[in-house]
């Protein structure tokens, strides 16, 4: 397994100082009737994102992600620990009009129309009216939700996944440099899930940092710059998906026939399959391995480049 400590970490394509940082940031809650008892929420956590960067925090559920993300946001006050965002402790208020945040559970007022709700977000930023009407259609049209009548429909009678896009559209309102996105694809269709990558990928292009959790490793995969894993409020490892998962330059092969001691040495992990194949990864020059198949007289059925998924990177690291 990885550690932080082996996972060199290098900035995303810059040397600039990093977005946001933390610093053996720690956090336990008190519980229990005379709050006797003591949930270890995060742990010692020391991460940092750099200036554009998309970084992905992934984790089984009760890990620390919204902790975290809360911490940072100053909606909870760490145990010890310290963390800074956009160059200020967090906490601080000056830069709360930069940062943008989509909630996990977001509330949503059932009895606005989507735009009042969007008015409503501008109006704590002091965004002006004419700017809010040049806005909040621009945002309705990003989110994808232009086609339904944003101005009339209270949002009781939007979908899940509307309502996931509104509040969306409200983590933006203040055209933030930062944002803070707990699990934006959550309860989003297979369109919706591409609408929202591509949202996050607009952003990015904006320049815009974005700071977010999921599920879906398979969407995380697609638009990461990097990644950590936390796991127990433990942060177990943190880099770009070739220093996690490797290039690929590994090959897998099915094949049959050929000397099976001489295979295993090729192929340490190789399995023989039902119908009399086998299959495994190629460990060292593939072209020789092949030259050594031919004099076994074996041969190859199948073969593809090969390098783990983040799923089973990441349910091999929570394994362990
Ligand atoms: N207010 C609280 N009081 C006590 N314990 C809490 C509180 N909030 C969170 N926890 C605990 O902290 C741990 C981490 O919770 P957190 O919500 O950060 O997890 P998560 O990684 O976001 O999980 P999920 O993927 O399910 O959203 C859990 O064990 C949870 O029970
Ligand atoms: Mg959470």
């Amino acid at each position: 397994m990885k550690s932080v400590a082996d996972v060199p970490d290098v900035p995303f394509d810059s040397q600039e100082t990093p977005v946001v940082l933390t610093s053996e940031l720690r956090k336990v809650y008190r519980t229990g009737f005379w709050l006797n008892e003591k949930v270890v929420s995060l742990k010692s956590c020391s991460l940092k994102v750099y200036q554009g960067e998309t970084f992905g925090l992934l984790g089984p559920n009760g890990a620390g992600k919204t902790t975290l993300f809360k911490l940072l946001l100053g909606i909870i006050r760490p145990t010890t620990g310290k963390g800074i965002l956009l160059g200020k402790p967090i906490g601080d208020r000056s830069v709360k009009q930069r940062i943008g945040y989509l909630p996990e559970n977001p509330y949503l007022y059932d009895y606005l129309t989507g735009w009042e709700f969007l008015q409503l977000a501008a109006g704590i930023f002091q965004i002006p009216s004419s700017l809010q009407r040049q806005r909040i259609p621009q945002l309705l049209d990003l989110v994808g939700l232009s086609k339904i009548d944003a101005r009339k429909k209270q949002m009781r009678r939007y979908s899940k996944g509307m309502l996931q896009r509104v509040g969306m559209a409200q983590a933006l309102i203040n055209n933030p440099d930062l944002v803070f996105l707990d699990e934006p694809m959550s309860g989003l269709d297979p369109v919706g899930r591409y609408q929202m990558r591509e949202i996050i990928l607009t952003l990015k292009q904006q320049g815009k940092t974005i700071f977010f959790n999921s599920h879906i490793l398979s969407d995380v995969e697609k638009i990461c710059d990097r990644v950590a894993i936390l796991a127990k409020g433990e942060l177990v490892c943190c880099g770009s998906l070739n220093q996690l998962l490797g290039t690929a330059n590994t090959y897998y092969v099915i094949g049959e026939g050929g000397d099976w001691e001489i295979l295993q040495k090729w192929l340490p992990n190789i399995e023989s399959k039902l119908d009399g194949s086998w299959q495994g990864e190629v460990q060292g020059d593939y072209y020789d391995f092949l030259a050594s198949l031919r004099l076994m007289g074996g041969k190859i059925i199948n073969m593809k480049l090969f390098r783990p998924s983040l799923e089973e990177f990441f349910i091999k690291n929570l394994q362990k």
